[in-house]
């Protein structure tokens, strides 16, 4: 697998670096990345368009720079950068959360943070067991070879969120096909098509729940009857809002479980310490998630000039995060390219950082340890049924993760 000492080629910041670029080892950040690497804290990158945006790539400038409210993460302001002409096709779209400055983020935040704390998803552990033990059985029955990616790495968060939302399970072939033609469909038209398709979906699902005397009790029957009942949110906020946590909810932790997976089988090393001592799990996790950065570029677009570091980020001007650079800040890490069980991770941006901080990572830590540590411990014999180079991996424009994960045990 190639290694992060491959460049290719000088850039100076007067050379912007493409962004994004395709991972050259899945776990390590692009190779063409090695001069934002040394250009901390701030760069320049090019986008697709030939745009040139700021790319942060400092830690300490960019736990400051998440939590600046003169960034906005509105994404229907026409100036917003994006990393895809796909997303041009969804950027007039209402995009709960996620697409919202304060206060109207604070508002409906506010109103989800009961269902996803600490204690939300520990409740959740046993149900995450039952899940994650029922696909284990039907792939060890059926025997092995398997593709990890649809026999569990997908099922597993995506009956999760289903669990946690109260959307039928049984339709998981449509949404899991349409939140990938969101997140990687080959046109702007197509990402929207996909869009469309999941809103009329989750409208349907939304108005069924409406109808319904006795509320379920998933996440958005308590949004129905409490938040819309009461005229706190409108119906296409409560659409929205089920169109991010679904999406959200299935596609990230599927790749932190594929890629995560695929990375500890490439370092024996760790998966041996690992399975010697399974207290070690909650901090793998937590490696995995900091040296994997599956969310490679978050985007905002500045409000205001905004003077850092000294240099001047103009009103307008896009901004990007790369989170896996950020987390291989050599001030912050020692050895930043080595996965270690010990360091201290705390600090991370894997799961972004200030007001949009990722709501569902309680849930996602949860269903992490419970799949990865039930999957080591009930194959022993886990490893790769293909050479690892001709695996097929994420492109660089969408969330990192395996395409297909051929296993044995
Ligand atoms: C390991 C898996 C996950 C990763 C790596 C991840 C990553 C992230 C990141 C980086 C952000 C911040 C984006 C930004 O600042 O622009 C975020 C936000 C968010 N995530 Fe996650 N996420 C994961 C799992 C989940 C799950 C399971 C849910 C399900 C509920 C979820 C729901 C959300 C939501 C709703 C937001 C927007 C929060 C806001 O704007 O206030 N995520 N996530």
């Amino acid at each position: 697998m190639t290694e992060l000492t491959d460049t290719t080629g000088p850039a100076t910041p007067a050379d912007p670096v493409a962004f994004p670029q395709d991972r050259t080892c899945p776990y390590h950040p692009p190779t063409g990345y090695a001069p934002l690497r040394e250009a901390r804290p701030l760069a320049r990158v090019t986008l697709y368009d030939g745009r040139e945006v700021w790319m942060v790539t400092g830690h300490a400038i960019a736990r400051s720079l998440l939590a600046d409210p003169r960034l906005s993460s509105d994404r229907r302001r026409g100036e917003f950068p994006s990393i895809s002409p796909r997303f041009e096709g969804v950027r007039d779209r209402r995009v709960a959360l996620l697409g919202q400055d304060d206060p109207e983020h604070q508002r409906q935040r506010r109103m989800m943070i009961p269902s996803f704390t600490l204690k939300r998803a520990g409740g959740l552990r046993p149900a995450i067991q039952r899940i994650v033990d029922g696909l284990l059985d039907t792939m060890i029955e059926q025997g092995p070879p398997a593709d990890l990616v649809s026999a569990f790495a997908l099922p597993v968060p995506s009956m999760v969120i289903c669990d946690v939302l109260g959307v039928p399970y049984a339709d998981h072939e449509f949404f899991e096909e349409q939140s990938r033609r969101l997140l990687r469909g080959p046109t702007a038209a197509d990402s929207q098509g996909a869009r469309d398709r999941l809103e009329e979906y989750l409208g349907g699902l939304v108005d069924a729940k409406a109808r319904q005397s006795e509320p379920g009790d998933g996440v958005l029957d308590d949004l129905v009857h409490q938040q819309l009942g009461q005229g706190a949110l409108e119906r296409a906020d409560v659409v929205s809002l089920a169109v991010i946590l679904l999406v959200a909810g299935h596609e990230t932790t599927a790749n932190m479980i594929s890629l995560g997976t695929f990375t500890l089988l490439q370092n024996p090393g760790r998966l041996a310490e690992l399975r010697a001592d399974p207290a070690l799990l909650p901090a793998a996790v937590e490696e995995l998630m900091r040296m994997l950065s599956i969310a490679d570029g978050l985007a905002r677009v500045a409000l205001q000039d905004i003077e850092i570091d000294g240099t001047t980020i103009r009103a307008g001007e896009g901004v990007f995060f790369s989170t896996s650079v950020i987390n291989r800040d050599p001030g912050q890490y020692d050895e930043p390219d080595a996965l270690d069980f010990h360091r201290p991770t705390r600090h991370h941006v894997a799961f972004g950082f200030g007001i949009h901080q990722c709501l569902g990572q309680n849930l996602a830590r949860a269903e992490l340890e419970i799949a990865l540590g039930t999957l080591l411990t009930r194959l022993p014999g886990l490893r790769l049924a293909a050479p690892a180079e001709e695996i097929p991996f994420k492109p660089g424009d969408t969330i990192q993760g395996m395409l297909e994960l051929p296993v044995t045990w």
